[in-house]
C-alpha cells in the first residue's frame, strides 16, 4: 500500500527567515491535526536548505532539493552536490523539473545522470516529467511521456534502486498557469506511468513507487485530483507557500479524509 505524498516545490522563492517561518506555520499545524497516511516534504531553495531542515527536525516532515549536480566534487562552479544536500538535511531531490528542462536546458540524458547519481549518493529522486500543450494537443502526450520515462528513468536505473525513486507528472501547460489536468486525464496520465514502470522494472516497482501529480493543485481542487487511484499525492508549486493553502492539500491528501 503507497502512502501518498505532498510536497512543496518553493522554487525561488523564500529567504531564509521567511523559509523558517513557513516551515513552522507547516510543522505546527501537522503536529495538531496528525494526519495519518500522507508524508509530506517541502523543497526550499538551497540557501534555506539548514534552516527549514533544523526547522522540521524531530517532526515527521521531510525536506527535498530542488537539484543538484551528477558530479560528486569539484571545479563546477555555482552547482551543489548530492553529499552538499545530505549534509544540508535533504532526503530528496527533485530533478528534471520543467523549468529545468526548458529555461536551463537540461535533457533526459542529464537528468538520468543526475537521477542515478542522487540514488547512489542516499537521497530519493523524485523525477518529473510531463508534456508541453502541443504534445497534447497533437494527441501525443503519452508518446511524449514514455520516450521521458524510457531516457530519464530507465536511462538511470537498469534495475530498481534500493531506496526506490518517486515520479511526478506535471503537465507543462498546467505549471502556474492556473489550469489543471482534469482527474481523468491526470489518472491516465499516472496509470500509463505506472504500466510502463511495470513494463521496465516489474510489478513490484510499479506497485511501490509513487507518482505525484503538479501543475496548479490547488485546495479546491485537490481531493478531485488525489482520489484517482493512481495518484499518490502532489507536487505543489505557488499553493506550497502559503501555510494554510498547503496544509488544506495535506489534509485532502490523508487517508482519513473521507469524514474531513
Ligand atoms: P504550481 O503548483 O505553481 O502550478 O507549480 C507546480 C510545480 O511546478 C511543482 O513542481
Amino acid at each position: 500500500m503507497r502512502r501518498a505524498l505532498v510536497a512543496g516545490n518553493w522554487k525561488m522563492n523564500k529567504t531564509i527567515e521567511d523559509g523558517r517561518k513557513l516551515a513552522r506555520d507547516v510543522a505546527q499545524g501537522i503536529a495538531q491535526e496528525n494526519p495519518s497516511g500522507v508524508d509530506v516534504l517541502l523543497g526550499p531553495p538551497y540557501l534555506a536548505l539548514t534552516a527549514v531542515a533544523e526547522t522540521v527536525s524531530g517532526s515527521a516532515i521531510g525536506v527535498a532539493g530542488q537539484n543538484c549536480s551528477h558530479h560528486p566534487d569539484g571545479a563546477y562552479t555555482g552547482e551543489v552536490s548530492v553529499s552538499m544536500l545530505r549534509d544540508a538535511g535533504a532526503t530528496h531531490v527533485i530533478l528534471g523539473h520543467s523549468e529545468r528542462r526548458e529555461l536551463m536546458g537540461e535533457g533526459d540524458g542529464l537528468i538520468a545522470r543526475k537521477a542515478a547519481a542522487a540514488s547512489a549518493g542516499g537521497l530519493t529522486p523524485i523525477i518529473c516529467l510531463g508534456e508541453p500543450f502541443t504534445t497534447r494537443k497533437a494527441g501525443k502526450t503519452l508518446e511524449h511521456i514514455a520516450h521521458q520515462i524510457e531516457h530519464s528513468i530507465q536511462g538511470a536505473f537498469t534495475s530498481p534502486p534500493p531506496g526506490g525513486f518517486i515520479v511526478a507528472y506535471e503537465p507543462v501547460w498546467a505549471i502556474g498557469t492556473g489550469l489543471t489536468a482534469t482527474p481523468e486525464q491526470a489518472q491516465e496520465a499516472h496509470a500509463f506511468i505506472r504500466e510502463r514502470l511495470e513494463d521496465i522494472f516489474g510489478l513490484e516497482c510499479a506497485q511501490e513507487t509513487r507518482i505525484l501529480y503538479g501543475g496548479s493543485v490547488k485546495p479546491d481542487n485537490a481531493a478531485d485530483l488525489f482520489a484517482g487511484p493512481d495518484i499518490d499525492g502532489g507536487l505543489i508549486g505557488g499553493a506550497s507557500l502559503n501555510g494554510g493553502d498547503f496544509l488544506e492539500i495535506i489534509r485532502a491528501a490523508r487517508t482519513d479524509s473521507a469524514s474531513t
